[in-house]
C-alpha cells in the first residue's frame, strides 16, 4: 500500500486514485501520522501531497521526520516537495507564482522521471520555491522560473517534484507515478474483481435481520450502495425526497429505475413546497446549501418516523458515502481549506441514532461504476453524469424561482438531449445548463426582447477534482443553442462555458 499524507490539496485523492488505477492500493493519511502507525499499515512507499499553507509559517503543517528512516520511497510533491527539502536542511522561500502549463527541462537523469524526455510538459500552481536542496540531494529538473523543480536522493529513495504529476495536464505523470510504484517494489495486484461478494458478505454481517432506511437521489452512488444492500437484505426502505430543484422528469425516472431493480419499499417525498418557501428571496451560495441540507434532513426524518410507525423499528442508515465524501467531510487535515459546504455527507444527525451502513466507503467514482457493472445495474443509469446534492440550486446563479427553475430544467434537458442523442454524453464527466441572473437583449420575430443567459457546461474529467471544457462539435452546440432559444420562453441567449477546473469549479456555485 502507498500511503499519501493530506496536506490539503484538491489534488490529494487524485494522486491516491492514479496509484489505484495503476494497481496498487492508496490510501489518504492525516499529515499528523506517526511513522509507527504507517509501518503497522505495511505501507510501501510515502507520498506527501501538495497543499495551500508555506512549509515557513507558524503552525504550518509537517511530517513526522522518523518516516524518513522507515526505508521506504518517499515522494513530494508541490507543498510536499518544499516540504521535504525544509526539513531535511534546504530552504523554501516566497517566489513569483507559476500557474498552469510549463516546460521541464530535466538537468539530470533520475529513477523517478525514466523514460521521460528532455522537455516534458508538466502542471504547476505554488508561490513558494525550493532555493537551496538539502546535502545529498541532486537537482533533476527546472523550468524557466523555478530553479528547482524536480530533486532526488537516489541513495534515499526521497524525490521532490514542485509540479503536479497526477494532473492530466502533466503529460507523462502516470509515467512518474509508475516509476514511482516500481521503486517502492509495489506488487500492482489490486483490483475490484470479486469485491461485491466481500461487501454482501459484510452487508449480512451488519445489518442481520434488520431493517435499514436509504435516501436515494437516482445518482450512481446510492444506486449501486442500494442494490448492494439489497442483495443482502430485502428489508430496505427507499426513500426519494424530491425538493423541486431536480432535474426535469427525474421523480419519474428513478421511481421507475427502482421499481425495475425490484425494490420492495420505495417511498417518495414530494417536499419541493417547503424548499421553495424557504429559499425565497437567498442569494447566497452557502446560505442556499445549508436550507437545502437542513430542509432534506428534518423531511427525510420525518419519513424515517412515519416509516418506522408503520414497519416497526429501524436501527440503520444506508448511504452512498464514496471515498472523496468522507475524507472530504472529515477534513482530513487542519490545512484542508474547505472550498464548498457538500451537503450530502454526514449530514444526517446523531441524535437519530442510526447505525450507518456505507459501503463504497473505500471507492472512488469509476470504481463504483465497475462494481455496478459487476452487479448488472443498468449500463444507462451508471454512466449518468453526477447531479450535485443541492441541485438546480448551484445552477442558477442569484435567487431561485419558479421560472428559473423551469428554464434551467427546460434548457438542460434540451442539451443533454442533444448530447445522447450525438453520442457525445459518455465521453463527458458532467453536463449542465446554467441560468446566468443577468439579461441579454435578443430579437424575436419583429421586437426586441430582454431575457436570461443559458450557460452551457461540460466537462471531461477523472473524478471531478480536476476537468477540462469538452470540446463538443460544433454542430451539436448549434443545436443545443437554437433549440433552447426557440424553445425555452425567457431565453434570448447561449453561451458555452470554455474554463477549465481549476481556476473555476465546474458548478456555478
Ligand atoms: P465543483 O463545482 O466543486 O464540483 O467543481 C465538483 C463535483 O462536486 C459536485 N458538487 C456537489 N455535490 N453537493 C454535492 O453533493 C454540493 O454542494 C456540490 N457542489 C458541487 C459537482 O456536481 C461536481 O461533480
Amino acid at each position: 500500500m502507498i500511503a499519501v499524507l493530506d496536506y490539503g490539496s484538491q489534488f490529494c485523492h487524485l494522486a491516491a486514485r492514479r496509484i489505484r488505477a495503476l494497481g496498487a492500493y492508496a490510501e489518504i493519511f492525516p499529515n499528523t501520522t506517526t511513522a509507527a502507525a504507517l509501518k503497522n499499515k505495511k505501507v510501501e512507499g510515502v507520498i506527501l501531497s501538495g497543499g495551500p499553507r508555506s512549509v515557513y509559517e507558524r503552525d504550518a503543517p509537517t511530517v513526522d521526520k522518523s518516516i524518513f528512516s522507515m526505508g521506504v520511497p518517499i515522494l513530494g510533491i508541490c507543498y510536499g516537495h518544499q516540504l521535504l527539502a525544509y526539513v531535511l536542511g534546504g530552504s523554501v522561500v516566497p517566489s513569483s507564482r507559476e500557474y498552469g502549463k510549463e516546460t521541464l527541462t530535466a538537468v539530470k537523469k533520475s529513477r523517478l522521471m525514466g523514460g521521460l524526455g528532455k522537455k516534458e510538459q508538466v502542471w504547476m500552481s505554488h508561490g513558494d520555491s525550493v532555493v537551496k536542496l538539502p546535502h545529498g540531494f541532486t537537482l533533476t529538473g527546472k523550468t524557466r522560473g523555478c530553479k528547482i523543480a524536480a530533486y532526488a536522493d537516489e541513495k534515499k529513495r526521497i524525490y521532490g517534484l514542485q509540479f503536479h504529476p497526477e494532473v492530466q495536464h502533466t503529460m507523462h505523470g502516470m509515467r512518474i507515478l509508475e516509476n514511482f510504484l516500481s521503486i517502492c517494489g509495489c506488487k500492482r495486484s489490486y483490483t475490484i474483481k470479486g469485491l461485491d461478494k466481500k461487501l454482501v458478505a459484510e452487508i449480512k454481517a451488519k445489518v442481520g435481520n434488520g431493517a435499514v432506511i436509504m435516501g436515494v437521489s437516482g445518482g450512481v452512488d446510492s444506486l449501486v450502495a442500494s442494490a448492494l444492500i439489497k442483495m443482502a437484505t430485502q428489508n430496505i426502505y427507499c426513500v426519494f425526497v424530491d425538493h423541486g430543484i431536480i432535474r426535469k422528469g427525474e421523480a419519474e425516472y428513478v421511481r421507475k429505475l427502482y421499481e425495475a431493480l425490484g425494490f420492495r419499499h420505495y417511498y417518495y417525498a414530494d417536499a419541493s413546497q417547503i424548499f421553495y418557501t424557504r429559499l425565497k428571496g437567498v442569494t447566497d451560495p452557502e446560505e442556499k446549501r445549508r436550507i437545502i441540507g437542513r430542509t432534506f434532513i428534518e423531511v427525510f426524518e420525518a419519513k424515517v418516523k412515519e416509516l418506522k410507525a408503520r414497519h416497526g423499528e429501524i436501527k440503520l442508515l444506508g448511504q452512498g458515502t464514496i471515498y472523496p465524501d468522507r475524507i472530504e467531510s472529515a477534513k482530513a487535515s487542519k490545512a484542508a481549506s474547505v472550498i464548498k459546504t457538500h451537503h450530502n455527507v454526514g449530514g444526517l444527525p446523531a441524535k437519530m441514532k442510526l447505525k450507518l451502513v456505507e459501503p463504497l466507503k473505500d471507492l472512488y467514482k469509476d470504481e463504483v461504476r465497475e462494481l455496478g457493472m459487476m452487479i448488472g445495474l443498468p449500463k444507462e443509469a451508471l454512466m449518468r453524469h453526477p447531479f450535485p446534492g443541492p441541485g438546480l440550486a448551484v445552477r442558477i446563479v442569484g435567487e431561485i424561482t419558479a421560472e428559473r427553475i423551469g428554464i434551467v430544467q427546460e434548457a438542460d434537458f434540451i442539451f443533454t438531449d442533444e448530447l445522447k442523442k450525438s453520442g457525445q454524453y459518455d465521453r463527458i464527466w458532467q453536463a449542465f445548463a446554467a441560468l446566468l441572473p443577468v439579461k441579454a437583449v435578443g430579437v424575436m420575430g419583429d421586437s426586441r426582447s430582454y431575457g436570461y443567459i443559458i450557460a452551457l457546461r461540460a466537462v471531461t474529467s477523472v473524478d471531478g477534482m480536476t476537468a477540462d471544457w469538452a470540446k463538443i462539435p460544433n454542430d451539436v452546440l448549434e443545436r443545443a443553442a437554437s433549440r433552447i432559444v426557440k424553445n425555452v420562453r425567457g431565453v434570448t441567449r447561449v453561451v458555452y462555458d470554455i474554463t477549465q477546473k481549476p481556476p473555476a469549479t465546474i458548478e456555478y456555485e
